[in-house]
């Protein structure tokens, strides 16, 4: 096991009504003015908004309301979120949303007091040195913002999706109610249920010998979304479930699961591109991705692939032939994807392999090298995304 820091401050007030007391937990963050900060109508539909204008009200917190965040959200929104926060002398943003309306606020919150263009975090690897506080209250389970230093946003004008991370925006609070889940759409189940898988197996696959405890935790949270993600498909409103994969959302992605171990990442920054490139949902194109890129890189630790499948996926051992074990459980990775919903090959997800060229040049390594567990060359992503033009059961 590698050395490590594990810093996770957030408090997480999870359970039936807890939105309830969002307004309670501000102030204990010492925030007085609140950006209330949401995406594209789906918190005020369910009224989800209203109940938390009420608890902040309720505790003498005052707020402006920045609405309009898109998946994959936008520079052009949070350079008007920061503007706003200086005007209104905002001392607390507050998230009502998912991971597009979490991360802009963290990229507003680190905007705030920088002197430069917020730009500078995502692109030229500037420290952050300042954030102001940020607190969340989530509506669906899936990138982990709501727990993780992580924040991904899109450049407009050039379609650059880049990421940016501090512990200074890991949230101080976030509110985990499951029953705010319930009115999503499948396919937004889905997606977010992909982006948690992803999350754990950009950990699993690693070089990092002799971690058998977060191997077995990636396993635990694999296994409870292999069990649940049907489940919850099939009954929108199983509280049970719900609450089982929203847990499980925020323990993939800040990183419990990941300590002590190299990571790798590629999957995510291939599918990146994607998502700039045809405004997907991050978990769709992850959809895609993944298995392409555990086909392409399997023969370099065709045991660790054999032990997924063999751990997570049930599948039977072939001790005369790993590899074939190895790639029986990336089959059954795209199998239950597909049964849940999600697109497996280009086509299926809308995109289009004459763009490849483009998304590997966007993609921007030049001749360098990128990932943790295989360092892959612009070459070898090229392969992997026409492996996953190309995918079928
Ligand atoms: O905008 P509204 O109207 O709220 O609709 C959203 C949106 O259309 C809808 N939705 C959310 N909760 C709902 C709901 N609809 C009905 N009922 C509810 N309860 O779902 C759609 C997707 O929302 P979004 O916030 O985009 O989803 P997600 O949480 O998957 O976030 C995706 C973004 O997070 C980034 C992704 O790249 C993508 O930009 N990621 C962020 C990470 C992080 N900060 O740590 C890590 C991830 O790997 C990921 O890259
Ligand atoms: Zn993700």
């Amino acid at each position: 096991m590698l050395n490590f820091n594990f810093c996770s401050p957030t408090e997480f007030v999870f359970g039936k009504g807890r939105e309830n007391e969002t307004g309670y937990y501000v102030r204990k963050y010492g925030g007085s003015k609140v950006l209330l900060h949401y995406g594209g109508g789906s918190a005020v539909r369910s009224g989800l908004l209203d109940r938390v204008k009420t608890s902040l009200t309720a505790n003498g917190i005052a707020f402006v309301e920045l609405g309009g965040v898109k998946p994959n959200p936008r520079d052009t929104l949070v350079y008007e979120g920061i503007e706003l926060c200086r005007r209104e002398q905002v001392d607390f943003i507050l998230a009502v949303g998912g991971g597009s309306s979490i991360d802009s606020s963290k990229a507003i919150a680190m905007g705030v007091p920088y002197e430069g263009d917020f730009w500078d975090f995502y692109v030229t690897g500037k420290q952050i040195e300042r954030a102001i506080p940020v607190g969340t209250v989530l509506t669906i389970a899936a990138a982990g913002s709501e727990g993780s230093g992580d924040s991904v946003i899109t450049k407009e004008a050039d379609g650059l999706k880049r990421g940016a991370g501090s512990d200074l925006i890991r949230p101080r609070f976030s509110v985990l109610n499951p029953e705010l889940t319930c009115t999503l759409p499948a396919y937004q189940t889905a997606c977010g249920a992909t982006d948690i898988m992803a999350h754990v197996f950009e950990r699993y696959f690693t070089n990092t010998t002799e971690v058998e405890i977060t191997d077995r935790l990636c396993e635990a949270v694999l296994m409870t979304m292999i069990k649940e993600t049907p489940r919850v498909i099939a009954d929108p409103n199983n509280y049970d479930a719900r609450a089982n994969i929203m847990w499980a959302g925020m323990v993939a992605h800040n990183n419990i699961v990941g300590v002590g171990r190299e990571q790798d990442w590629n999957s995510h920054g291939i599918e990146h591109e994607l998502s700039a490139l045809y405004d997907c949902a991050h978990g769709a194109g992850l959809a895609v991705i993944m298995p392409a890129w555990m086909e392409y890189v399997c023969k370099h630790d065709v045991m660790r692939f054999a032990q997924a499948a063999v751990r997570v996926w049930g599948c039977k051992m072939n001790f005369a032939d790993p590899e074939a074990t190895a790639h029986e459980g990336i089959q059954r990775f795209r199998s239950f994807l597909r049964s849940i919903g999600m697109p497996i090959n280009f086509d299926e997800l809308g995109a289009k392999k004459a763009d490849i060229p483009r998304l590997v040049q966007s993609f921007g390594i030049g001749s360098g090298e990128t990932g943790g567990f295989v360092h892959l060359k612009a070459e070898d992503i090229t392969k992997i995304y026409e492996i996953a033009a190309h995918a079928a059961l």
